[in-house]
């Protein structure tokens, strides 16, 4: 087995440990200033360029999967479940799709133009250890033996962003009845794909993070019925940047917990490790609810702001508003 070497957070460059919504805003300032004093030439265009909003339809086709097999054309769009709504304007599809966090391509938010090596058909995950049945999933599996629908959900990052998204998807615990979860089974271990070869932020990032990318939920976390195993967004399978072709949403948590690209899910009774609570325990932690009432050491949760308009902010809601279907699960979560 790989054995990572994990450099203490204050050895990693900041550029490392500090998310990109922080560190790249003083590299925008950096640009900003450039523009500012008219600084010409090679060095200064280079960083001038991206400026703009990058073409729709250049994000598309970098990012596109392949769509499912004639047999399932029809998944897509998922007629929407009609218990969930955002109470606010949904992102639009450009602006979510260059905004992301996927850090096996790019610490910027630019993954899409990192993705196009990256094949995610075909593809399968396996889902193993304290469960009755287990077994792996292809697509063809995922398209007939679950139902697809689609949610409105809120999405917070711990970085203060925040979108609204339709995803396409299905209950976890629908995907977990199948298995057969024996009783010892207290934790999902989320490992995903890892392949440095078409993933140059690993390539790039080496030894410095905890590879692969890993998550976890406890038990009854995972059988909520809000935790969604996600195949599409916006009517249309993944794009790669946001994770094809599956990938957790847990919408009550910060962004970090839903895994993108999932290769394999394992049921155990210990708490797995996870990537960025490997990286910094103090400020990523394995339940990592959103909390207006828990700062991060580093900055107030008190508000967040909607892609793409910083100044478009709303204050933050604990377990990001869902506390109706979740907030049983959590008797010790400070409250106020
Ligand atoms: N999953 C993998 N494999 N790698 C990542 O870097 N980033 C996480 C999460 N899942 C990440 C990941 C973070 S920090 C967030 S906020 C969400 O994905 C972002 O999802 P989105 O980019 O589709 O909006």
């Amino acid at each position: 087995m790989t054995r990572h070497i994990v450099r203490r957070p204050w050895d990693l460059r900041e550029s490392l440990h500090t998310p990109p919504e922080i560190f790249f805003a003083g590299k925008r300032h950096r640009r900003d200033f450039l523009k500012a004093m008219g600084i010409g030439g090679i060095a200064a265009s280079g960083l001038l360029v991206g400026c703009g909003k990058p073409d729709p339809r250049e994000v598309e086709l970098a990012g596109k999967a392949p769509a499912p097999p004639d047999a399932f054309a029809d998944r897509y769009p998922a007629e929407r479940n009609a218990a969930f709504e955002y109470g606010r304007p949904e992102t639009d599809k450009n602006d979510a799709a260059t905004y992301t966090n996927f850090y096996e391509f790019s610490t910027g938010k630019d993954s899409w133009r990192y993705v196009s090596d990256f094949s995610v058909a075909p593809w399968s995950f396996e889902v193993t250890g304290l469960c009755a049945k287990p077994r792996s999933f292809d697509l063809d599996d995922v398209y007939s033996l679950f139902t697809l629908e689609e949610r409105a959900y809120r999405h917070r990052c711990v970085e203060t962003w925040a979108m609204c998204v339709p995803w396409t998807g299905f209950p976890l615990a629908e995907l977990l009845k199948l298995v057969g979860p024996k009783p010892n089974a207290k934790h999902l271990a989320f490992t995903t794909y890892n392949e440095p070869a078409v993933m140059p932020g690993i390539a790039r990032t080496g030894g410095s993070f905890p590879w692969p990318y890993t998550e976890s939920l406890s038990i009854e976390e995972a059988m909520n019925d809000l935790a969604l195993l996600v195949t599409g967004v916006y009517g249309e399978p993944l794009p790669k940047q946001h994770g094809a072709p599956i990938r957790l949403v847990v919408p009550w948590k910060y962004g970090f917990k839903s895994a993108k690209s999932i290769a394999k899910i394992e049921l155990t009774d210990k708490q797995p490790a996870t990537f960025w609570n490997v990286v910094q325990p103090n400020e990523y932690g394995t339940v990592a609810n959103v909390n207006p009432h828990v700062p991060h050491p580093r900055w107030s949760q008190a508000n967040e702001w909607m892609l793409p308009s910083r100044s478009d902010t709303y204050p933050t809601q604990i377990f990001n508003g869902y506390g109706e279907f979740v907030g049983g699960l959590y008797p010790d979560e400070p409250r106020g």
